[in-house]
């Protein structure tokens, strides 16, 4: 998959991404507003688990996003199992120095987009760390309706916090 947004562009990851990779996601700002399975330090053997990870998944549902030439952000989904086939968990995380120009929001929007009319699911679900006004507000602008309140469901960096849950159907 390609998709070209202008200021970025979604695509597959490459091994080559590696390098580039490790410096995006080495960040505390950024691990503070994902869940417990992306790792802090962020090395290059992490982007290396990560890519035989997604060697090993049926399908492609984790993308690159791609800022002046190099790897930047990531953007997936984790589709669900057994009755909750039809539906999925949205990610997404951009390198702190491309934050505040739109670009998640371009992303979230046509990933949503070609998830949603590709892939055989019809719900898009996203929990966000009540911490994390930046990240309702892109989900806000690309149709995700706040569902409710998780409260007290997220032991994150030693707190205990509220998860707001937002949602995508199609
Ligand atoms: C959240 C994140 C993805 C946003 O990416 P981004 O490219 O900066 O987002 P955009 O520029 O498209 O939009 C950000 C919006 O949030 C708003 N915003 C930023 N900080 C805010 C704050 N503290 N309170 C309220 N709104 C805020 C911006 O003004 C903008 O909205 P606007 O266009 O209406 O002005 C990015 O900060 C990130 O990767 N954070 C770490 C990982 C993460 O949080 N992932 C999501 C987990 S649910």
């Amino acid at each position: 998959m390609q998709i070209d947004l202008g200021p970025c562009i979604v695509r597959d990851w490459h091994r080559d991404d590696r390098a580039a990779l490790a410096r995006a996601a080495n960040d505390r700002s950024v691990w503070r507003n994902l869940t417990h399975r992306f790792p802090h330090p962020y090395t290059e053997a992490d982007a290396d688990r990560w890519f035989a990870l997604l060697a090993r998944m049926p399908e492609p549902t984790h993308w690159a996003i791609e800022v002046a030439g190099e790897a930047a952000g990531g953007i997936g989904v984790e589709l669900g199992e057994g009755v909750y086939a039809k539906s999925a968990h949205f990610g997404y995380w951009l390198a702190r120095r491309h934050w505040g120009r739109g670009i998640m929001t371009a992303a979230v929007r046509a990933v949503s987009d070609y998830v949603l009319a590709r892939l055989d699911v019809v719900r898009l679900e996203a929990p966000v760390f009540a911490w994390n006004p930046a990240s309702m507000r892109v989900l806000e602008k690309c149709g995700f309706a706040r569902e409710g309140v998780l409260r007290q469901s997220v032991f994150k960096d030693g707190e205990l916090i509220d998860a707001v849950l937002y949602a995508r159907v199609r």
